[in-house]
């Protein structure tokens, strides 16, 4: 088993990313709410615990407290932010409100010899309205900025240490290295996290649970579920059935490109079935985003079943569930009901499946999974396909999902595609900091039609709205600065091309405030 850092999540819009620099470090790490049982959150493996930032303030009424299991368990601990403020508060220190608060960049001082912070002065994030003003006794002040004068603190024997400012945001220069140094001189981490490890974790897990059990593996010609296929497949070889189900809700041509890609490696293993008439009836009518990806993902569930019931006796369903999936469809801030989208296969899954499913790919984070399949050898090509989202088409044919509608949709968007291609922005390219091409691009068919003039008449027609996007890990993303020749290219072909469309608009919003999907 690798080891593992705890990181206690005290709902800082941060502690993802807190997570994702210690996976860059190869040390697996497990992101839980602050109030998590201490069965659950600390395990044999786990080394080392991260107390992420957070909204409030430690002497508000009822603010996220210092869970007692935390100092008890004698393990190095790092508060960032709020985590180091309630660290100090619960040893004994005074936290207040600042006079002045501190928001972006600050250069701290580095006072004393210290594990963490070594090269003095240094530029760092800073993001708060409290701060320390009396350091718990025995704790050693390590650093201190114009405004902050506790900006760092340590009780070295005890191995706990907490920092005002934020080490995982990139604008803090050495973040990376005051991390690594946590966990690898503080934690004693073995740096145990790669490709390898985790395929052969999964492999072991997936064999201990499945037994001699059959397992029905769903793909839908993306890079999660293929690797989640491949997975099942390297531990169970024989015991595995992979199914595709046709929605009707995937993109121009779309079906016949995943029969066509995995029958060859399937042969009589790959069953499809076309279920895009229940998908499409099952939808009629439904506008409501959240009741549009509870009904797929019910729907998907049924078609599962009705699969499994010409088969045998099916165990086990595996999906490719991501860690983004689980986080976002949860809410793992300390507010706990912060359910942004119900990810089909999360937060859609009827109560009363019959299956148990396998999710080998829940912890990890997009390029983590990509670099898995990498290592298992799948077709570049396939691993590094942009992401579809399960429920497909219907939560980017904003309002009724109509076959019709759908059909307009798919044309738009293969032409955007197309040109994208022709182009070299299907993909995304990273020059030092600056990324270009797209991480993920497509159309969406807007529920608002206006008015416009063709050959001198009036049309009262539909809107589709381009989407590109740029972003490692698709928790927060900014938007693809394409050319203008392009997108003027792309919309004069979908204008003239899609009949109904007489109006392309281009999405220039962030993540966050927007998510990636308009649904
Ligand atoms: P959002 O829209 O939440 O999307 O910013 C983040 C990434 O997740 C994809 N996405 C999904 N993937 N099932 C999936 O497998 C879903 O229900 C789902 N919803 C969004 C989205 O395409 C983007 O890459």
């Amino acid at each position: 088993m690798a080891e593992r850092i705890l990181i206690l999540d005290f709902g800082s819009q941060y502690t993802q990313l807190i997570a994702r620099r210690v996976r860059e470090l190869q040390v697996f790490c497990e992101l839980l709410p602050w109030n998590t049982p201490e069965v659950e959150a600390l395990t044999e493996t786990t080394r080392g615990i991260i107390l992420s930032g957070g909204p409030q303030s430690v002497y508000d009424f009822g603010a996220p407290t210092l869970p007692g299991y935390v100092l008890k368990s004698g393990l190095p601990v790092l508060g960032i932010c709020y985590g180091m403020q309630i660290l100090a508060a619960g040893t004994g220190g005074l936290v207040e409100r600042a006079s002045l608060q501190e928001y972006g960049l600050a250069e701290i001082q580095v006072l004393g010899v210290n594990p963490l912070l070594t090269e003095s002065p240094q530029t760092v994030w800073m993001s708060h309205g409290d701060q320390i003003t009396r350091p718990p006794e025995q704790w050693q002040v390590i650093a201190s900025s114009a405004y902050c004068p506790v900006a760092g603190i340590m009780d070295e024997t005890h191995r706990l240490f907490g920092l005002q400012f934020h080490p995982e945001v990139s604008h803090t220069r050495n973040g990376s290295a005051i991390l690594r140094r946590f966990l690898l001189d503080v934690c004693d981490c073995q740096q145990d996290w790669s490709a390898e490890s985790i395929i052969q974790e999964s492999v072991t897990r997936i064999r201990e649970t499945v037994r001699d059990g059959l397992v029905l593996s769903a793909v839908s010609g993306g890079v999660d579920s293929s690797v989640t296929t491949a997975l099942v497949r390297q531990a169970v070889p024989e015991q595995v059935r992979t199914i595709f189900i046709n929605t009707g809700l995937l993109r121009l041509d779309e079906a016949r490109q995943v029969e066509e890609t995995f029958r060859p490696l399937l042969g009589e293993q790959l069953m499809v079935v076309d279920a895009s008439e229940r998908f499409f009836e099952k939808l009629a009518g439904v506008t409501d985003p959240e009741s549009k990806r509870r009904i797929i993902g019910e729907t998907f569930i049924r078609e599962f079943e009705a699969a499994a019931k010409k088969i045998g006796q099916v165990d086990f369903l595996a999906q490719g569930t991501i860690y983004p999936d689980v986080v976002e469809s949860s809410g793992s801030g300390a507010s706990q009901a912060q359910r942004i989208k119900s990810h089909h296969n999360v937060g859609g899954l009827p109560p009363d499946l019959r299956f148990q499913l396998i999710e080998p790919l829940r912890f990890l984070f997009k390029d983590e999974v990509r670099a898995v399949g990498t290592a298992l050898g799948l077709a570049p090509e396939l691993v590094w396909r942009q992401p579809f989202p399960g429920p497909g088409l219907a939560v980017r044919c904003l309002g009724e999902v109509t076959p019709e509608r759908v059909g307009i949709l798919q044309r738009a968007d293969a032409i955007f595609t197309q040109e994208l291609g022709k182009a070299d922005f299907l993909r995304l390219h990273q020059d030092d900091e600056a990324l270009s091409g797209s991480s993920q691009a497509f159309a969406v068919l807007l529920p608002i039609r206006s008015v416009g003039v063709m050959g001198d008449q009036r049309t009262y027609g539909e809107t589709v709205a381009l989407r590109a996007v740029t972003t490692h890990d698709f928790m927060t993303a900014d938007w693809a600065r394409l050319p203008m020749e392009l997108l003027a290219r792309v919309s004069n072909r979908i204008v003239n091309e899609v009949p109904k469309v007489n109006r392309v608009v281009y999405d220039i919003t962030t993540k966050p405030p927007a998510t990636i999907e308009w649904e």
